[in-house]
């Protein structure tokens, strides 16, 4: 058993495309329930309820983004997923950076972004199905060909997709390949090396370190310079006096 807690099996992905759904993670999360062993990927050319973080909905018209969800099993510790998300961000943001020849940079949590603005994001859920080992299933959506006049007012002013920002657009299968052989890679080396050297990679890409930034925890805005992350993948945030905080789970806001 690896830090993360899911087994070595995990990599033999087993890769099944589905036209429609609501959404790959609620599928994944089924499968999950009835007994599917980890490294199942459920890809969708559309979902008509992609979901993102804190009850967001996730934009994602037909054939117009990769929408994927991978299942993990794993050793029973919640605490773990935060730092699947944070793996994850690392192996899409190279996986893509290659595919298209943009600079895709991360914000913490679970952003992939160009030039400040969101192309991608990472949704991680811990399940306990009852009698079942417990697992991780790992969403990621990108925006590869979607158009301003696509987006939902709401988004434009924050997210982008490949096509937008300049980017060489890679067919989505091919991608796929590219973002799972990424994960592998990460994988393998959290689980010879532990979370440090994805650690430090995450640090290299990350797109706002030592900038200002506001970060909302529940209903408090806590404003203070990006330090990074710590060996748990907490932010850490240096607020004006000089001290640090740990945030284990939050929304940087402004950058
Ligand atoms: C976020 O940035 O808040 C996370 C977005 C995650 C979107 C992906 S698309 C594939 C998978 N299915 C979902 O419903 N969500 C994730």
């Amino acid at each position: 058993m690896n830090p993360i807690g899911a087994e070595e099996k995990t990599l033999d992905w087993r890769v099944e495309t589905v036209e429609v759904t609501s959404s790959t993670n609620d599928l994944v999360s089924a499968r999950a329930r009835a007994g599917e062993a980890g490294g199942l990927v459920i890809r969708a050319i559309s979902q008509t309820k992609g979901r993102g973080r804190r009850g967001r909905s996730w934009f994602s018209p037909h054939g117009s983004g990769l929408y994927f969800s991978i299942l993990f099993r794993t050793g029973g510790e919640a605490e773990n997923s935060p730092l699947l998300t944070l793996l994850l961000g690392v192996a899409a943001a190279e996986g893509l950076t290659e595919a298209t020849g943009l600079r895709v940079g991360l914000k913490w949590p679970n952003d992939l972004r160009v030039n400040g603005k969101k192309i991608g994001g990472i949704l991680c859920e811990y399940l306990e199905p009852p009698n079942q080992p417990p697992a991780i299933v790992a969403g990621l959506g990108v925006n590869l060909t979607t158009r301003e006049a696509d987006f939902p007012l709401e988004l434009l002013a924050s997210a982008s997709s490949v096509l937008l920002s300049g980017g060489e657009v890679p067919d989505a299968e091919g991608l796929l390949d590219l973002l799972l052989a990424r994960v592998a890679f990460w994988y393998k080396e959290y689980e010879s090396s532990g979370f440090e050297p994805v650690r430090d990679q995450w640090l290299r890409l990350c797109d706002n370190l030592g900038e200002m930034v506001s970060v909302r925890v529940a209903d408090e805005a806590l404003i203070g310079k990006n330090n990074g992350i710590d060996e748990a993948g907490r932010l850490l945030l240096e607020k004006p006096g000089g001290s640090i905080e740990r945030i284990t789970s939050g929304e940087v806001e402004l950058t």
